[in-house]
């Protein structure tokens, strides 16, 4: 990351992948779609290497081949369609370059666990009585994913009854309250929106694009990178059009 000079960060939100990057010394164009650029803009500030831009990645206001880098991480999966959305941030991409991507995985132990039941009739409803029931189901659920954290066996009896995303088993500093937004937040999302693509999905989805490509294009699966956390995105899904630092053509 250190070494690309151009670089766009989609997508902003609050701004803390963004400032890493912008201390590490990229010159950083963040966009996201929602408002939450506003946030991202206070928490930077001003600064010669960053802008920020209200703005849907896949109509992204940058020119084709823009970017020496291009990183999208907790995203793809909230877009209508991924694999337009990663066609979309390819086209941003210049000849060489590295794409850094992520998605929400789905895996063969979900059909061991009555998660995708509920989410089978939540994302049928609209989102504010959706919101509420969710808020029912983790105020029921959460105190218990609290109580078992240390308890390896009964969270996995319990994850297959619970709908909630609860990661108060992983060693974080963080408060039960924090644990508890976080909760939240990420069951609704799984339940109401978040679609799920396989490993292979995806890996597939950058097949298609190597074969239309003319640079050469190297893709480095999730499970080629360190272990994913349990319970949250794919992991982290790398490419680049030729090794790198390999000259452009
Ligand atoms: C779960 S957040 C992740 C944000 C950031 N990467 C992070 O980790 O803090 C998902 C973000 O995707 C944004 N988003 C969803 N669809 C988008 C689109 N088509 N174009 C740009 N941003 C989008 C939302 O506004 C939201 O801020």
């Amino acid at each position: 990351m250190q070494a690309c000079q151009n670089l766009a960060w989609c997508v902003a939100r609050a701004g803390r992948f963004t400032e890493l990057l912008v201390r590490a010394g990229a010159l950083v164009h963040a966009i996201d779609l929602s408002a939450a650029v506003e946030t991202n803009r206070r928490n930077i500030g001003d600064r010669a290497t960053y802008s920020v831009a209200q703005a849907d990645l896949r109509a992204a206001p940058f020119p084709a081949g823009a970017f020496d880098a291009v990183v999208c991480l907790g995203v793809l999966q909230h877009t209508p369609s991924p694999e337009q959305s990663i066609a979309a941030l390819w086209r941003m991409l210049a000849p060489g370059g590295l794409l850094v991507i992520d998605h929400y995985a789905w895996t063969l132990s979900r059909l061991t666990k009555l998660g995708p039941l509920y989410r089978m009739i939540l994302k049928r409803l609209p989102p504010a009585r959706a919101k509420r029931i969710t808020d029912v189901l983790v105020d029921v659920f959460f105190p218990l994913h609290w109580a078992v954290r240390h308890v390896r066996p009964l969270q996995m009896l319990l994850s297959r009854v619970s709908p909630c995303l609860a990661y108060c088993h992983e060693p974080m500093a963080l408060t039960r309250e924090q644990h508890e937004d976080w909760c939240r937040l990420d069951t609704f999302d799984e339940l109401t929106w978040a679609p799920r693509r396989s490993a292979w999905c995806v890996t597939a989805t950058w097949s298609r694009r190597r074969a239309a490509s003319r640079h050469p294009i190297h893709v480095r699966p999730s499970r080629t990178l360190p272990p994913r956390r349990p319970g949250s995105r794919a992991g982290l899904a790398r490419a680049g059009r030729g090794p790198a630092g390999a000259p452009r053509p």
